[in-house]
């Protein structure tokens, strides 16, 4: 889905009627990749999705996943030829309702040679047929489809859908969903937005769950499995939709005491953010051995490892921050990562400081205390960290603390103006890093360059001389100075608030 689409299909009528017509011999193929640097075979070139249907069923005992997704999109370029992000094994593909011609290639393409070219504005419908054991399919020695003992979960960043369906797999291609999956009766099935229909038949029941709302692909989630499954509405009329694995065992008191908060901290989000942008909101705990969560779109993913030292609020707060930041939001390209989670990370600072267990400041003395300036924390530039290092720590921390030193130069009225501002001037959309500075700069009339350079794309410990240090005399940090005596004191949330990504090292 794409704003543009309207002037780009005007523009390309318009180009029409000016040139002679290509010849088919001229038309070519679709890129495999949609242009980003970090993952240059992410997305794909020469079109638009707009609609994913998604119509599964799937045996928890075997894990064998039958689909048929069928794909609503617009051509962006003439195509003899396009590519789809996939790795399942296919059986079938139409295009506009003729039989084309595929092939699997690369790591994971679906290299689609319609039966009739493609011209550039026209609409397109893809139906793909596939089945496959999704957890034996590995790329890079991994399967993204998590396994678990009754049923298996689809939850990864930036990649994971190509393990349940075909994609333009971009946050920049975004999509609106309906998912709709057959399984056991006795089991569940869970994905984003509303469940809108539920019937058993034959030993078979079927959940529809519908998104209404533009979707990034890696945002998009599937579990099967035995869930208890409730359903809830905020004050404000907001459906919230929790589900917790029958099998948490010893975690499943701290989890539900968690997730069951989320209505209450995505208003409370909703104070600095704006209103939410979403039709519905909830989380979901299965039974994984992972130890991250994901802010899946309206239905977060939380590992039960996350609540395996008690209930954490901090987490929930994290990724309900991102239905903004994140999933409203999305990134232009990967290397934008901090607009995620800078904010997502400094949401749990004002939850803390609301919690009285650490102000942002304090928090943010205390990042720049941790770590001396030798240390490698400081060589990831939390602006552009390399697709290795996207989940680092110094993007979370580091990220952070840029938006103290932010809210340290702009004043705390101009800082909530922007923080409340983002999501509403790029709702729906993309952004990147430069977009924002530059939105900041508007909204708070001074010159941000040196800020941001400083924090954000500098491979070393920023001088706390330079340009938005964490504060103009911060409480501790001054004594920091090689020699000096005192660093600031741990802040009573800063355990809690790493345990949200001190496990991301477990996941790919
Ligand atoms: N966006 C997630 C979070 O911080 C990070 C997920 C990292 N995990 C992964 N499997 N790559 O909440
Ligand atoms: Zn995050």
């Amino acid at each position: 889905m794409r704003k543009r689409l309207i002037v780009s299909a005007a523009a390309g009528a318009l180009a029409l009627l000016l040139t002679v017509p290509a010849s088919a011999a001229q038309i070519g193929p679709g890129a495999a990749g949609i242009g980003d640097p970090y993952y240059p075979n992410a997305g794909n070139g020469g079109y638009d999705v707009s609609h994913y249907d998604i119509r599964l069923k799937y045996q928890p005992a075997t894990d064998e996943l039958e689909g048929t997704a069928t794909i609503l999109a617009t051509a962006t370029q003439d195509l003899s030829r396009f590519n789809l992000d996939f790795v399942l094994g296919v059986k079938e593909v139409l295009v506009n309702g003729r039989t084309a011609k595929f092939a699997s290639t690369g790591e994971s393409e679906l290299e689609i040679t319609p039966a009739r070219p493609l011209t550039k504005g026209s609409p397109v419908t893809v139906v793909v047929r596939y089945a496959d054991k999704p957890g034996e399919v590995e790329r890079g020695g991994y399967s993204a489809w998590l396994r678990t003992p009754d049923g298996g979960v689809a939850a990864n960043e930036p990649e994971g859908s190509a393990w349940w369906f075909p994609s333009n797999d971009h946050p920049t291609d975004k999509a609106t969903y309906d998912v709709s999956v057959l399984v056991p009766d006795g089991t569940q099935a869970i994905s984003n937005g509303l469940l809108t229909g539920q019937s058993s038949r034959a030993g078979w029941t079927r959940y529809n769950w519908r998104q209404t709302k533009p979707q990034a692909t890696y945002l998009a989630t599937l579990a099967i499995g035995r869930f208890d499954i409730r359903t809830d509405t905020t004050p404000g009329g907001l459906p919230v939709v929790t589900a917790y694995s029958k099998d948490l065992g010893d975690n499943d008191g701290a989890a539900r005491a968690s997730v069951e908060r989320t209505g209450e901290l995505v208003d409370w989000l909703s104070g600095y953010f704006g209103e939410y942008p979403f039709g519905s909101i909830g989380g979901y705990v299965p039974n994984v051995p992972t130890g991250y969560a994901l802010e899946t779109q309206t239905q977060i993913f939380y590992s039960p490892a996350q609540f395996s030292r008690g209930s954490n609020t901090s987490v929930v707060v994290h990724e309900l921050a991102h239905q903004w930041y994140g999933d409203s939001v999305s990134v232009q390209r990967w290397s934008d990562i901090w607009l995620n989670e800078g904010f997502a990370r400094y949401s749990q600072w004002l939850w803390s400081e609301h919690e009285n267990e650490g102000t942002a400041q304090e928090l943010a003395d205390y990042v720049y205390s941790s770590y001396p300036a030798d240390n490698a924390f400081w060589s990831v530039k939390p602006g552009d960290p390399g697709a290795d290092h996207q989940f680092a720590s110094a993007v979370y921390d580091r990220g952070a603390v840029a938006i103290q030193a932010l809210r340290n130069t702009v004043g705390d009225e101009k800082f909530f103006q922007i923080l409340k501002g983002w999501p509403a001037e790029r709702k729906y959309g993309n952004a990147t890093i430069q977009q924002f500075q530059a939105y900041a700069e508007r909204i708070s009339g001074k010159p941000l360059a040196d800020l941001f350079n400083t924090w954000l794309f500098t491979a070393s410990k920023p001088a706390l001389s330079s340009a938005g240090v964490p504060a103009a005399a911060p409480a501790g940090v001054a004594a920091l100075a090689p020699g000096g005596k005192g660093a600031p004191q741990e802040p009573k949330s800063w355990k809690k608030i790493q345990e949200t990504n001190s496990l991301h090292e477990h996941a790919h």
